[in-house]
């Protein structure tokens, strides 16, 4: 079975061609990064526009890549929410209206889902069950996961998301969009331990995160600075920034490997691709002797391959897949709705 697989929810258009027998055969991405540098974050009008313009020649160039032609397609996979409203609607139209062209189906995808199964794309993956922590822009959960569409909630943010606390952090200091990346560059020129700022919920008991209050005591530590914004202030204070939220991840995901008694860690999402997060988690894996799994880093954040994978997955586990033409996004969408346990 031939999955295509389209991927328009934020500022990245995606699209991939992933085989049911012979895994992923090709995948395209533009990043719209460079075009909302100008205005300090993701402007949504311009993203949908921009998806408008790059979903056909990138589907061409997929096609091209994977040596496919559009009748060799069985379905086409498309993320039909979380994400923004707009964008969302031009991979939601482009997928139906493609679909009915070729006179094939749909398979509507949730975003996370996909981040969630990205490491199967992964030379080593991992197998079911295993612990997964989520870690993206909007969303920062540990889930255990049975299999395709077996997920049970074991705790998430009260608040920001981990990637927003990066992102955010980064603006305050004076770091350009998009910053997660960029601070966690910075954090490595940094020396540890000459700032100290909070580990939120450390020491809460459950599996559940808060990130605001780490971010407004980023905001109290570059004010008490105002005067003194050096390059070697903002990597110590990226390091500190950076050594809190990684601990706090780190520690909460070895409870929910205790809790649980499962052996494999799944990272998924745009800050699994940090440097720190990993060296941590494999250090502490390999001391409690359990496996940790990353999407390969292309496919960290967002692409088109997980948005195929998801679909292709979700259709040999015998989720029907959807007759083509009908429009419906879904911008604002929990995860535990794909569970199949959910009402
Ligand atoms: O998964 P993703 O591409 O988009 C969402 O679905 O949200 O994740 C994007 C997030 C951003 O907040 C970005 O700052 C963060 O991932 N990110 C990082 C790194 N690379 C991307 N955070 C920390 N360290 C990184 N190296
Ligand atoms: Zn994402």
């Amino acid at each position: 079975m031939l999955v295509l697989g389209i991927e328009s929810s934020c500022d990245e258009t995606g699209i991939a061609l992933y085989d049911s027998e012979a895994g992923l055969l090709s995948h395209t991405l533009h990043s719209q990064v460079a075009m909302h540098a100008e205005y300090g974050g993701v402007v949504p009008e311009l993203a949908s526009r921009d998806h408008i313009r790059r979903v056909v020649p990138l589907l061409r160039e997929t096609l091209a890549q994977g040596n496919r032609s559009l009748d060799d397609v069985d379905a086409v996979a498309y993320t039909r929410g979380p994400g923004l409203a707009g964008a969302l609607l031009v991979g939601c139209a482009f997928a139906e209206a493609l679909a009915l062209a070729i006179d094939k189906p749909t398979m509507p995808v949730h975003h996370l889902e996909g981040h969630l199964l990205s490491p199967l794309l992964s030379a080593t993956p991992p197998s079911f069950p295993f612990v997964a922590l989520l870690v993206s822009g909007g969303h920062t959960q540990l889930m255990r996961v049975t299999g395709v569409g077996e997920y049970e909630l074991l705790g998430e943010t009260l608040d920001d998301a981990a990637g927003e606390a990066f992102d955010k952090s980064a603006k305050l200091l004076g770091l350009p969009y998009p910053g997660g990346a960029l601070l966690s560059k910075l954090a490595e020129t940094g020396t540890p331990g000459v700032y100290e700022l909070p580990r939120p919920m450390l020491h809460s008991g459950d599996l559940s995160f808060s990130f605001s209050g780490l971010k407004t005591a980023v905001l109290t530590l570059v004010r008490e600075h105002a005067d003194d914004m050096s390059d070697t202030f903002k990597a110590d204070a990226a390091r500190a920034f950076q050594e809190a939220i990684v601990e706090v991840l780190v520690k909460k995901s070895l409870k929910a490997m205790k809790q649980t008694g499962l052996k494999q860690l799944v990272v998924a999402g745009g800050v699994g691709a940090n440097k720190q997060l990993r060296t941590t988690l494999n250090d502490e894996a390999r001391r409690k002797r359990f496996q940790v799994y990353y999407p390969e880093l292309e496919f960290c954040t967002d692409n088109g391959a997980m948005i195929a994978l998801a679909g292709c997955l979700r259709l040999q586990a015998g989720t029907p897949a959807k007759p083509a033409g009908a429009f419906a996004i879904q911008p604002r969408w929990p995860l535990m709705e794909m569970s199949a346990g959910a009402k």
